[in-house]
């Protein structure tokens, strides 16, 4: 079942059922003011960093689900019924409930009893706020008296320290509330300088303290001041601070009104905090003229048009039109959207990441950009260098970062061994996107100590170079705590419960070995042999490309297990993912990564693999990671094998490794495969099969239950997963074959047969083109014109007189 429809013309999801399966979440903001918000305005608000500066609070794990957000209230002075427009949290009956999901916005309204009234939520471009842009329209023949209530809960800042320090949190919120805005405080009179406020467009009551709006043990569903129908203009000491706002209404007949809320955040100059200097009372000389603003309602829509500006160049990049409606909607909007939601959040703040566990991670927001730089490239470069700033002088990495700080830290362990060729990958894209080599120059420190500067060049180096010290037993790489698969934890033996297997490491870590780092050594290193060839270093290059051809022989000779790759050997040096094992014989990550590498290719071992997979691994559902799943707790395994059959690690559909499969298929020039892999965990081909995927059918989710599992075909873990960049790199630059290079723009398409062909455009490099490819055989031989002039290859020659529009035809035979 359907619990909405895409609406591709707004670039919108319209959800027309409240009761969705799970919270069906967006995002406000794209630059550093962010919030989540679901279809029933649950969410909360941060700047920058989801643990370190949280604007409002939220509960996790809740009964019922998704509660604490954005909530309006509205009330009939008459009948003294009260509702919210959004559903949550009263949970009335509504006409015509709609969520319109869109890029950076949302707009969630109903009719009740002839009322009808919706909201706007937005981010403004470069502003550290958001605004919600509330209307009521008066249906019915009758004057309607009403009044409508805006609030929100303040997080005390550190999210983590919010819900858990209570014996100090309870005494230190303070507010100020000042021509009717309310200043959120806790904390300025010490050492922070910053501040939140929440304001309204109107005249009206407000409230301040949590318990004077809800009333004792009454929660959101039912505020006693909504019920009584008069807030008590309450000022909070301690506790819990709020704001909450009311706003009287008297409308005729047909009558509309508009009211605006803006909710923000602020930082004044640590001397210029209070006004006047020596008091208490904050300097508002610099925010005072911002939350005017944005109470107008020419400037709310001003900047909202301004949005829609900005996503509409953002998503003209790369635009295409193929056969395919499901692919046009995820690669034309949705999957670019996400691609933007997971480089800004990395895997900090969804529905699923509580925003306190982790910040920015860095194999993750390397391999973000893979789906990002096309978009905002000079936000990619900056985040190449914080991201390299906190590599270790080893060449190794700390695993995240905290966005706040920038700094790395270990809270979820360090010494993956695969982090370090992320970097390459992640600057290899960006240089193949923007053909920017002075980024290579930059200098950059190692673990942000001063002075440590090298040429990010030389990061680079050195992430190659970490492995060549790290080799085991066959010359193959140590895996460390783990590579990609987070949870192949084969130091860690850990029989203590509670115990992190992030952190825990009880073996030395000389024996296990990685057949999927071999791959992606291989990857790299022969992207850095181009880069380096290019820059002149002819003998470098050589050097790199020896070293991956050393390692290829290494995994043709320990890494092949007769049909497929091997995925790992253990602490003992057992096999892991042989034929020989009883459970866990294939993987699908050495699988797809080697091929991937192009590894195999050539001696039909990449052929054995992909078929491999795609007899023992593929569903209906897509890919699961392994088979057979693990049945029960192997110490030498870790936490693979602590989840039960079918889900997460241990048998799962991980969407982020299947496009790894899809690009081996048009590897081998099987456009058929490939695109129908893409297709099973697309998620608006999903859409149909609502009830049993639960989660949006706008976005990919990081995991879909394997066939192991009771709830097979089930998604989890939406929005932040490596899968956004990964598919939609698969798809445009593998499948569609719109492909960046060092050298340009190519164009190889490995699509479907029965595809006639399809048209896009690209801007790459200041230049426009139009691409229009044409199916004329079943194979995938192109013949490519430009501007009317037949080329050899598939590389598009930059243009050298200045055209800024190109005609690419190709014919694929
Ligand atoms: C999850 C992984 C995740 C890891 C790191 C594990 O519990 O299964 O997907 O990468 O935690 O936080
Ligand atoms: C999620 C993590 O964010 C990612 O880094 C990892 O590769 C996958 N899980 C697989 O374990």
């Amino acid at each position: 079942m359907k619990y909405g429809h895409f609406d591709d013309a707004r670039r919108e999801y319209v959800i027309t059922q409240p009761d969705t399966p799970l919270p069906w979440i967006n995002y406000l903001g794209c630059q550093a003011y962010f919030g989540i918000i679901s279809n029933t305005a649950g969410g909360y608000s941060f700047y920058r960093d989801a643990r370190l500066r949280r604007l409002t609070r939220y509960r996790y794990n809740n009964v019922p689900l998704d509660y604490g957000g954005r909530y309006i209230y509205l009330r009939d002075n008459e009948t003294r019924e009260f509702w919210s427009p959004s559903w949550q949290p009263t949970q009335n009956e509504l006409q015509d409930y709609a969520c319109r999901h869109g890029m950076g916005y949302t707009i969630i309204g109903s009719t009740y009893k002839g009322i009808e009234a919706h909201t706007r939520y937005f981010v403004p471009l470069d502003e550290n706020l958001e605004i919600w842009q509330l209307t009521v329209t008066n249906h019915r023949n009758t004057k309607a008296v009403l009044s409508a209530f805006a609030s929100i809960e303040f997080c005390l800042w550190d999210a983590q320290d919010d819900a858990t320090n209570f014996q100090r949190n309870f005494n230190t919120g303070q507010v100020e509330v000042e021509d009717g805005v309310i200043y959120h405080k806790t904390e300025y009179r010490e050492r922070r300088n910053h501040f939140a406020y929440f304001a309204c467009s109107e005249p009206g009551r407000f409230d301040t303290q949590r318990e004077a709006f809800l009333g004792r043990y009454r929660g959101w569903d039912r505020p006693a001041a909504v019920e009584s129908g008069e807030l008590s203009n309450s000022i909070a000491h301690g506790w819990s601070p709020i704001g909450a706002h009311q706003v009287n209404l008297e409308l005729a007949p047909g009558e509309s009104r508009e009211v605006i809320f803006v909710l923000g955040y602020h930082e004044n100059p640590v001397d210029e905090k209070f006004d006047p200097p020596g008091s208490q009372i904050i300097d508002k000389r610099t925010v005072k003229p911002l939350i005017a603003k944005y109470l107008r309602r020419e400037e709310a829509d001003a900047a909202f048009e301004q949005l829609r500006d900005y996503w509409e160049q953002t998503l003209g990049v790369f635009q295409v039109n193929t056969p395919d409606i499901h692919t046009n909607r995820m690669v034309n909007i949705w999957n670019a959207y996400q691609c933007m939601a997971t480089f800004n959040m990395s895997r900090s703040a969804s529905f699923y990441e509580s925003g306190i566990g982790r910040g920015l991670g860095f194999r993750d927001s390397n391999q973000d950009l893979l789906g990002f730089v096309h978009m905002v490239p000079t936000r990619a470069r900056e985040r190449i260098l914080d991201l390299a700033a906190t590599q270790l002088p080893t060449g190794g990495a700390y695993h995240q970062y905290q966005p706040l700080t920038k700094r790395g830290n270990n809270d979820i362990g360090g010494g993956f061994n695969d982090d370090p060729h992320w970097l390459i990958v992640g600057v290899s894209a960006y240089l193949k996107e923007t053909g920017d080599w002075s980024i290579l120059e930059e200098p950059v420190p190692y673990d942000n100590e001063t002075g440590s500067e090298q040429p990010l060049y030389e990061h680079l180096q050195r992430s190659f170079r970490y492995t060549l010290s790290r080799l085991g037993p066959h010359g193959l790489p140590l895996i460390g705590r783990a590579d990609w698969n987070d949870c192949l934890n084969l130091n860690c033996f850990s029989d203590t419960p509670g115990q992190s297997f992030q952190t825990t490491t009880n073996r030395e870590g000389k024996v296990a070995e990685s057949v999927f780092i071999a791959g992606l050594f291989v990857y790299a290193g022969r992207e850095l042999a181009e880069i380096a060839q290019r820059r002149g270093l002819a003998q470098e290059a050589s050097q790199y490309r020896a070293e991956a051809a050393k390692m290829e022989d290494v995994i043709n000779e320990h890494g092949w297990d007769g049909n497929w790759f091997l995925r790992a050997y253990d602490n003992f040096g057992a096999k892991i993912g042989s034929n020989e094992c009883e459970e866990g014989k294939i993987f699908i990550e050495s699988n797809g990564f080697c091929v991937l590498a192009g590894i195999g290719l050539e001696d039909g071992k990449a052929l054995k693999a992909m078929d491999a997979v795609g007899e023992n691994l593929a569903t209906k559902h897509g890919i699961v990671v392994q088979q057979p799943a693990y049945s029960k707790y192997y110490l030498q395994l870790g936490e693979i094998s602590s989840y039960p059959p079918g889900y997460k690690e241990n048998a799962g559909i991980f969407c982020h490794v299947n496009p790894w499969v899809m690009i081996g298929e048009t590897r081998l020039g099987r456009g058929d495969a490939a695109h129908d892999y893409y297709s099973r965990i697309n998620p608006s081909a999903r859409e149909e099969i609502g009830d049993l995927h639960r989660c949006e059918p706008y976005v990919y989710a990081q995991m879909i239950a394997g066939k192991d599992a009771p709830t097979f075909g089930e998604a989890k873990n939406s929005w932040l997963t490596g899968t956004a960049a990964w598919n939609y790199y698969a798809i445009v630059q593998w499948i569609l074959g719109v492909r960046t290079t060092l050298n340009g723009l190519q164009i190889a398409p490995v699509i479907p047969k029965n595809w006639p062909g399809f048209t896009a455009t690209r801007m790459f490099r200041g230049v426009t083109y139009r691409i229009s490819i044409e199916r004329k055989g079943s194979g995938n031989d192109i013949g490519l014109t430009v501007d009317g002039q037949q080329i050899e290859g598939s590389l598009v020659p930059v243009p050298t007189d200045g055209r800024r529009e190109v005609g690419v035809t190709g014919v694929l035979r």
